[in-house]
Order: structure tokens, then sequence, then C-alpha cells
């Protein structure tokens, strides 16, 4: 993609010590009771953890677990196993007090501006609402979100004018100013850049590494496009079906992905040359990965073993643990 350039991978906070956030053998479930007990879990014993400055880029096909990942981490969903700790205290099952204390600390951006945006409000209302809970002045959240909106690239006056008055990009942009506004630790980004032209896109991407730079915020970056995570991630990790399928830095997983999923997510990955694309449209279909659609959901052994061209019948009968190989963490028996 155009808009990768690795340098932005860089963060120059990535150097303390202790992880920002540790998310460890995480199980999620949905539904209640029985039925939820004998449903295949929307995340499946998922563990990594983002240090401070660090982004980590969370990658995946749609319906693999991302954004539940990401809920769960935000205190929005229940989980059903493991934990998740936040500067080295766990906050898995904390309280709605508790995690109204690391409400700011801990912030989002999704795909859909309008989710954080009230349309009733004007845009000042909206950023500076964070800002009131906890307890600043109405005059003081003002210039507070003068001044972040201006740093978002938009203009101060835009305060008094309401969401329905800007492009997508720009809402999105507003959206990132109220993320930013309570001076987070943590920001998880689901799909933040998805609904965007390429163009906007690199656009947006870009004030989020120089407001990481310069802010030495933790990002989780969730999306399903790998060169959108390559941009801004220094490392990676690959979802499939709520399971971990590679992690390791964003280099090694984009550039010499070891696990077959990986390799087709990257074969699939948009770019913007067509010869490029054709190229790569070749690559994948030689490599003989059937589609989702095509495969239904089996238990036991590798959950990518319906789709895999390499799968054995050790495949069906033993799921692989994730294991080292060369930088990066791989759960395939071949990698
Ligand atoms: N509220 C819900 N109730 C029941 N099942 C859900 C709910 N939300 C998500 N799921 C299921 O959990 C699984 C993971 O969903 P999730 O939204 O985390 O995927 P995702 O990776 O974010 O996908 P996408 O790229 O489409 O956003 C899917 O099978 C989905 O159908
Ligand atoms: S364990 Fe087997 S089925 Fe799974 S990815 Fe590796 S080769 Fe394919
Ligand atoms: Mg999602």
């Amino acid at each position: 993609m155009s808009i990768a350039t690795p340098s932005r991978q860089e963060s120059s906070n990535a150097v303390l010590d202790g992880p920002m956030l540790e998310v460890k053998d995480l199980v999620v479930r949905y539904g209640r009771g029985r039925k939820a007990a004998a449903a295949p879990a929307a995340v499946d014993g998922v563990s990594f953890s983002i240090r401070p400055g660090e982004t980590v880029g969370l990658v995946g096909e749609s319906g693999s677990g991302k954004s539940t990942i990401g809920k769960a981490i935000l205190g929005l969903q229940k989980t059903a196993g493991g934990t998740i700790s936040y500067q080295g205290k766990e906050i898995t099952h904390a309280g709605t007090a508790e995690r109204r204390s690391l409400g700011g600390e801990l912030r989002a951006v999704f795909q859909d501006p309008n989710s954080s945006l009230n349309p009733r409000n004007t845009v000042g209302a909206s950023l500076a609402e964070p800002l009131r809970l906890r307890g600043v002045s109405a005059g003081d959240a003002r210039a507070k979100a003068e001044a972040m909106l201006e740093r978002v690239g938009l203009p101060r006056e835009a305060v008094d004018r309401y969401p329905s008055q800007f492009s997508g990009g720009q809402r999105q942009r507003i959206a990132v100013a109220r993320a930013l506004i309570c001076e987070p630790k943590l920001v998880v980004c689901d799909e933040a850049v998805s609904a965007l032209d390429l163009s906007t896109q690199a656009q947006v991407l870009n004030l989020l590494a120089d407001l990481r730079d310069e802010r030495g915020l933790s990002y989780l970056f969730i999306a399903h496009d790998i060169s959108v995570v390559q941009f801004l991630a220094q490392r990676v990790v690959v979802l499939y079906r709520g399971q971990v399928m590679e992690s390791g830095p964003a280099a090694a997983v984009t550039e010499n992905p070891k696990h077959p999923f990986t390799q087709a997510l990257v074969a699939a990955s948009p770019v913007p040359r067509p010869a490029e694309q054709a190229e790569r449209r070749t690559l994948r279909e030689s490599m003989g990965v059937r589609t989702a659609s095509s495969v239904s959901a089996t238990p036991g052994g590798c959950p990518f073993r319906q789709r895999c061209p390499l799968a054995t019948e050790l495949c069906a009968a033993e799921r692989p643990a994730l294991r080292t190989v060369g930088e990066s963490d791989v759960a395939c028996h071949y990698a």
C-alpha cells in the first residue's frame, strides 16, 4: 500500500519497562447459560501485551473476534476466562467505579464516528463531555476542545457546528479529538480508518502516528487489512476464529509470514497498483487456500485446517500450540 512507510512504525516511547496492557488466555463467549457453553468461543485463549508507547496491530477476517477483544479491554464485554491487566493491575472484572476512574486513560476510536458523537450535540459539547465528567469547568473544557480541534487539523470554530456539517474524514478527526482530549495512555482504535477513502485514510493514519509519538500513547490498532495495520504497528497479532495464529514484529509478520493463514491475508490485502494487484491474485490462487464461506467450523485440531492446503491428519487431531519460529510465534505444526 502506498501509504506504508516503515519509519512510522517507530515510537520514541517504546523503551519503558513493563507492559501498559497485558491480555492473558482471554476467553469470551456470547449468549447465556447452556447456549453459551455449547457455542464456540468468540475469543478462545488469546494472549498479547502492549508496552508504553507501542502500537500492537490486531488483524483478522470478519468475525475473528477483533472487536470482541477490544470491547473486553474497554470493559464493554464480559469475559469467560483469562485476565486483562492495565499497568500491572488486573481489571478483568473491574466494577463501575474502578472503570470510571480508568475511563480517561483508556479510550477508543471506532469505525463509525456517529457512535461517539451525538448528532444533536455540537462538536464542542461532545468534546467537552468527558472533561466535564471529570470536573473541568465549562470555560476550560471549551478552550481545551478548541485546542484539540486545532491539533487534529480542524478550525477552532468547529466547536459550534454539528457532526453532520463535516465530511466523513473530518468526523473521524473529531472522534480522534474526543478520544484524546482526556490525555489517555491507551487507545483502542477499532477499524478507525476502514470507512475512509485511501487518501483520507493516509491523513488520519499520519495524524494517529503523530499524536502517538508526541504523547507517548499506546494503541491497540484493529483492522481487517494487514497493510493498514503495518503502517502504524510495531507488533502484529493475527487472529483466526478467536485464536492467535501468528504474532511478532510487524516487519516479520507482514513481509515474511510463516502461518498459511497470514500468508493468505497478506496476499489478499489490497494494493493501489493494478499490476501488483494482479500478481497478488495469481499468488493467492496458487496457494490453494479455500474461502471462508466454503467451510464451516469443526471443533478440535487446527481451526484453519479446512481451508489450509497443507493440512494433514495431525492438523485434524491436534490444535497446534504457538511456538517461536524466527522472530515470530506461530500456531502451525509445519511452520
Ligand atoms: N453481541 C453479540 N452476540 C452474539 N455474537 C456476537 C456478538 N458480537 C459478536 N458476535 C460474534 O462473535 C464473533 C466475533 O465477532 P467480532 O465482532 O469480535 O468480530 P470482528 O473480528 O470484529 O469482525 P469484523 O471485522 O466484521 O468487525 C463473530 O462470530 C460474531 O458473530
Ligand atoms: S497446523 Fe496444519 S492445517 Fe493448521 S495451518 Fe498448519 S498446516 Fe495448515
Ligand atoms: Mg469488528
